[in-house]
């Protein structure tokens, strides 16, 4: 651990935070990073988005109030996905499957194909691991507190969450609620070696973090609906990854029909849980090489678009419920008031799901390619602006800032640390009526009810559930 965090750290990182500050603890193991670690989509680290992690620097120019307009940030609301966890159930399955089939089926090999099939991958994830927030993802979001407190240090600061004046809303799965606890870990500078527990103040909110689930035109017409992700299956089955499948099966001596198209994503999602969550270059990431890792990344984006993104419509309009809640928000701090009433809330901390995340960025109209990605198209989809482990790696955040300027106030976003622009609006931060203006449509209608149950529900368009 670096000697910055065990001193008081609210005066220190305020004191600079001007000039570039290091972060991170020096005691994890840094190990080989294969290259193929920049494809695992969800399954990514916030390392490989975020290389200001690894250099321990907190960037302050990403900042960027108008040049020339005298600006200070008054309000931030971040929402933010659990930090890196262990397999859920049905991938710790296919784990358990290849496991046993290279071990029984496979040719002996030697080198890294002998350690794979003498490792017993059954006892190093076993089931009742299940999504666990692994500590690693603990460490992701404690660190994330830190940086986005030397960012703001007025508003994400330790005395503000020990006055308890910042809000914490959590999706109740335990790998959330343990993120927004090792957040406020984060703030309260307790680097998991408590003397006396804390006092956690988040609340649950499923209505806003879990939304996907309630919404019944979401579940029966897309997550549920083959047709809907026919695309997904299509290209399972298709050239391309009957390609990488014949390949994989050979190096592994495998009869071909028993090395399905899951046990082959199962084997690259093996290296990707082996890096995030143990920090070791595993055997199984010299199965593939970078054009491989392409292939499969392109697998798990079809499903992520066509399952919770541009999609469908109904992926994006399940979040209206907090889209609302975010925008509310912003209303509330950016309300000019008087400097005898009490000073806005300073920041509001959300912790869900990549799932959380991708349908609310889909509604605000980001990572919009002209062509949408199919089965058939993969060739003319590597420049895509929508990538999941560029979006959503572990960690990942989206950082509404508004700011009091001059002119009034004003709004910018941050996607995992780094400015994005609102569509169709050409500054870095620009006046807040102005986002209002853009999102008009949603901000007087997406009324979940309608969106979701096919029917108004008769309590106006802000209808919070
Ligand atoms: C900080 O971020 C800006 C873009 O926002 C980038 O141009 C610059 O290289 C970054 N600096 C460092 C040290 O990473
Ligand atoms: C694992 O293998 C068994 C037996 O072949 C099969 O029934 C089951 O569906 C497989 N499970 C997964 C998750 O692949
Ligand atoms: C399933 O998805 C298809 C394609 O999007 C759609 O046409 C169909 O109406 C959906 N079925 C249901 C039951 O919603």
């Amino acid at each position: 651990m670096g000697p910055l965090l065990t001193a008081s750290c609210g005066l220190l990182l305020a004191a600079l935070s001007l000039v570039p500050t290091r972060l991170s603890d020096s005691s994890s193991p840094v190990p080989n990073v294969p290259n193929i670690a920049a494809y695992f989509g969800t399954k990514s680290r916030y390392e490989e988005v975020n290389p200001n992690l690894l250099r321990d620097f907190v960037n302050q120019t990403v900042l960027r109030p108008p040049p020339g307009e005298s600006c200070s940030p008054v309000h931030v609301t971040a929402v933010i996905r659990h930090g890196t966890r262990y397999p859920t159930l049905k991938n710790i399955r296919r784990i358990h499957n290849l496991s046993a089939l290279v071990r029984t089926e496979g040719s002996d090999g030697s080198g890294w194909l002998r350690d794979l099939r003498r490792t017993r991958w059954e006892d190093v994830y076993p089931e009742h691991m299940d999504g666990q927030l692994a500590e690693k993802g603990r460490k992701d979001l404690r660190l994330l507190a830190l940086r986005l407190s030397s960012l703001f240090p007025s508003l994400l600061s330790e005395e503000n969450m020990r006055t308890r004046r910042l809000r914490l809303l959590s999706s109740s799965k335990p790998r959330c609620v343990g993120s927004v606890e090792a957040f406020q870990d984060g703030l309260l500078q307790l680097h998991g070696r408590r003397h006396v527990p804390p006092e956690y103040v988040q609340q649950v909110d499923d209505g806003l973090m879990r939304f996907f689930e309630r919404c019944r035109g979401y579940v029966d017409g897309v997550e549920k609906n083959r047709t809907a992700l026919i695309e997904v299956v299509k290209f399972k089955h298709g050239d391309e990854m009957e390609a990488l499948r014949r390949r994989t099966a050979e190096i592994l001596g495998v009869p071909l029909h028993r090395l399905t198209p899951d046990l082959v994503e199962a084997a690259f999602f093996l290296c990707s849980y082996e890096l995030s969550i143990r920090s070791v270059l595993s055997p199984w990431c010299f199965l593939f090489d970078e054009s491989d890792a392409k292939v499969l990344e392109y697998k798990s984006d079809l499903k992520q678009f066509w399952k919770r993104f541009h999609g469908h419509r109904i992926n994006s309009m399940s979040s209206c419920p907090l889209f609302h809640h975010v925008f509310r928000t912003l209303d509330k701090a950016g309300r000019p008031r008087r400097a005898t009433e009490a000073a806005p809330e300073p920041a509001s901390i959300l912790v869900g799901h990549a799932e959380t995340l991708l349908p609310l960025l889909s509604l605000l109209g980001l990572y919009k390619d002209p062509t949408p990605p199919t089965a058939s198209n993969y060739q003319s989809q590597h420049g895509r602006s929508f990538r999941s482990s560029r979006i959503v790696p572990y960690a990942a955040n989206l950082l509404f800032v508004l700011y009091d300027c001059q002119r009034g106030p004003r709004l910018q976003l941050l996607m995992n640390e780094t400015p994005v622009r609102f569509p169709d609006l050409p500054d870095d931060t620009p006046l807040y009526r102005d986002v209002r203006a853009a999102y008009r449509h949603l901000l007087d209608g997406c009324d979940f009810h309608r969106e979701c149950e096919g029917r108004a529900e008769g309590r106006g368009p802000n209808t919070e559930l």
